[in-house]
């Protein structure tokens, strides 16, 4: 059942798509305290669920949490915003019910932080709906809960292939140099990334004609190797006399506006940009449309960057700082003088007291920024959808996006941010799966191997281990970093057989990506979902639930040459160096350790179920779906979920 709560004037955020009627009802679960917030009590062995994007683990209880879109490329462990804002929450334990704040500024969950019996949660004005979903189970609640957001995104089944990427590659030659490094070595590949040195001076829509010469050509021949090239675009548009997105959007007034009606200007890779105002239907058609001009190059695929938005600079923030600067440098700088001055300089960049002075047009009204932050992102992947669903009917679009917000699920993926070579990344990637399906988020993963800081071999080889699995496996690191494409390790036949089973793994995991899709159910589950009443699996915050048939236990700690599992059932365990080249065993119930080397991929399959296995393919056009293995219990079948070419049809089979 799902009641619907409203609390005074909210903004239309259109994150849920059913019609429900609001109910006349006292809110349940929650007590109202007089400061804009919500309590709950929470009972000694809860568990609360959620939040997507979020730091921590599949337990939220324990720390503090604040949805406010940020750019953090050093997050860590008392970090309390990333790059999305998802308020769904589960509580699973005395009593049982999903809750969403369908808020779009800043609100602040405390889960059992000040006090381990007490969940408060604030909003900052009060303006709000809130949803409360009860069920039989947890996976029923997140069903309705899906049903109500809509259908998620669905990606290209190339999507599902390996893609290198690198902040750093500068030029075609650079990019055509990756893409013979794998095909020579025969390690699969269905994409490169192209991050912003493509573009002309950092501009959107551009493609720099110097280091980037006849790009159709370019893509073409890509496209003859099988890979897709698949550019960023940003959020902010660059100020420049003459690009004709910039003057477009100046003309109409797309662009957001300061406090007196001029366009806001703020500063990220192209130095002083203006930000298009997402919010506004007419500016999302606009900027969607914008796309064609890289689809006719024959780009088929996207991500979608700062767009929090991030902002290195507001141009008034940097002058009043500059300003102060300059004073306090004429002084002789004791301590609180270089406090100040470091606070200045750390706080010109993302600062939520810029979100105050640029506006966005809702409803012919202007509101200020900070009142729909975190609906900044979401539009801008559904400016992208839109366009696609008119420019390319027929065909999917790869589209992904960095911030986000529920309800862009419906548009495009998402990537996890920025995050870094370190081992609690890897396993902080895997807890944020499951919280991420519950709001509607399939098509996601992390950067692997980790974007900022040195990747080491056999982080890289772990993480693998993990992507092998998830819907969006991209290999993306930070320039200046250490190079982590696959043939730079020593150990590379080893990282090119975890690519060769990922694409053994590809009918299966495409089929549940897309019934859990069309079914609204979510691909990664935490073991307590399946098995409720087993106060074991409650605890286990290092495995996940993959679909109906597997159970996945990655190694996420170095040195480690295996890990403590725990079994809720019987399972089979699955040993794999190569696609050809695996063992399986039966394990009994229980607690074990598992030995799990550097070059073994380690899994479960579930009692009494089995999984289509193909073979390893250069990329997803040549996978040879017609000869699928099963690996499992022999005696299981499966039911196979496929698309046909680029139809958008899709089909169930039975297989023996
Ligand atoms: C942001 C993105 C990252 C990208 C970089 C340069 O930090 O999150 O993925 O490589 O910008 O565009």
């Amino acid at each position: 059942m799902i009641q619907k709560y409203v609390f005074g004037s909210p903004i239309e955020t259109d994150a849920v798509v059913e019609d429900i009627p609001v109910s006349g009802e006292k809110l349940p679960f929650f007590e109202l305290t007089g400061d804009n917030g919500f309590l709950y009590q929470l009972a000694e062995k809860d568990i609360v669920y959620g939040l997507g994007e979020q730091v921590r683990g599949i337990n939220k209880r324990g720390w503090k949490y604040v949805s406010c879109n940020s750019d953090n490329p050093h997050h860590q462990e008392d970090t309390v915003s990333l790059y999305g804002a998802h308020n769904f929450l589960l509580i699973s334990g005395e009593e049982l019910f999903g809750v969403f704040f369908d808020y779009p500024g800043s609100m602040s969950f405390d889960i059992g932080f000040t006090r381990r019996d007490t969940m408060k949660v604030l909003t900052s004005d009060f303006n709000l709906y809130v949803y409360i979903i009860t069920g039989e189970n947890e996976k029923e609640i997140v069903k309705q809960f899906r049903r109500i957001i809509g259908q998620s995104y669905i990606a290209p089944k190339w999507a599902f292939g390996y893609g290198q990427s690198r902040w750093g590659y500068k030029s075609a030659d650079e990019i055509r140099t990756v893409a013979e490094e794998y095909r020579k070595r025969n390690i699969p590949i269905d994409s490169i990334y192209l991050d912003i040195d493509y573009m002309e001076h950092y501009k959107d829509f551009t493609v720099n004609e110097e280091t980037f010469p006849e790009i159709e050509k370019f893509c073409a021949e890509m496209k003859a190797m099988g890979i897709h090239l698949v550019p960023i675009i940003d959020a902010g548009v660059k100020i420049e006399k003459g690009y004709s997105v910039y003057e477009e959007g100046v003309r109409n007034n797309y662009f957001c506006k300061d406090e007196n009606g001029n366009d806001f200007t703020g500063a990220v890779w192209p130095g002083r940009v203006h930000f298009p105002d997402f919010l506004d239907p007419e500016v999302r058609k606009w900027f969607g449309e914008k796309y064609s001009i890289l689809l006719e190059k024959g780009f088929d695929g996207f991500w979608n960057d700062m767009n929090e938005p991030a902002i290195f600079y507001s141009e008034k923030r940097l002058a009043s700082v500059m300003e102060r600067i300059n004073e306090l440098s004429k002084e002789n700088m004791g301590t609180d003088g270089f406090f100040e001055f470091t606070g200045l300089v750390n706080g010109i960049s993302n600062n939520t007291g810029d979100y105050d002075c640029f506006f966005h047009k809702v409803d012919g009204k202007m509101l200020p920024h900070s009142k729909v932050h975190n609906l900044y992102g979401y539009n801008m992947t559904k400016a992208a959808g839109e366009a696609f669903k008119k420019l390319s009917p027929e065909k999917r679009i790869l589209m992904f996006s960095r911030s986000s917000y529920i309800g862009a699920h419906r548009y495009g993926g998402i990537w996890q941010g920025d995050n870094k070579s370190w081992w609690s990344h890897l396993l902080m990637n895997l807890q944020m799966m499951p919280s991420l399906n519950m709001t509607g988020f399939l098509y996601t993963g992390a950067d692997t191997g980790g974007f900022g800081s040195d990747t080491t071999e056999d982080l890289m080889l772990r993480w693998l281990q993990l992507s092998v699995f998830l819907p969006l496996f991209r290999n993306h690191s930070a320039q200046g970093t250490r190079p982590q494409e696959l043939y730079r390790f020593e150990n590379c036949e080893d990282c090119k057989r975890m690519i060769e089973i990922r694409y053994g793994l590809i009918p299966y995991l495409y089929s549940e990506y897309r019934k859990a899709i069309l079914r609204d159910e979510m691909m990664y589950r935490p073991l307590a979902f399946d098995f409720r009443e087993d106060e074991d699996a409650r605890s286990v915050e290092d495995q996940l639930l993959l679909g109906n048939e597997l159970m996945i236990a990655p190694v996420y700690k170095q040195n480690a040459t295996g890990r403590y599992v725990y079994l809720p059932e019987e399972m089979m365990l699955v040993r794999m160096r190569s696609p050809e080249d695996f063992e399986t065993e039966t394990v009994e119930p229980g607690h074990h350790y598992i030995r799990a080397e550097l070059n073994e991929l380690v899994f479960f399959i579930r009692k009494d179920k089995a999984i289509p296995f193909g073979t390893a393919a250069p990329d997803t056009a040549r996978l040879d779906t017609s000869s699928l293995r099963f690996i499992g219990y022999p005696e299981a079948g499966y039911e196979l979920c496929e698309e046909e070419g680029t139809s958008v049809l899709h089909m169930f089979e039975e297989h023996k």
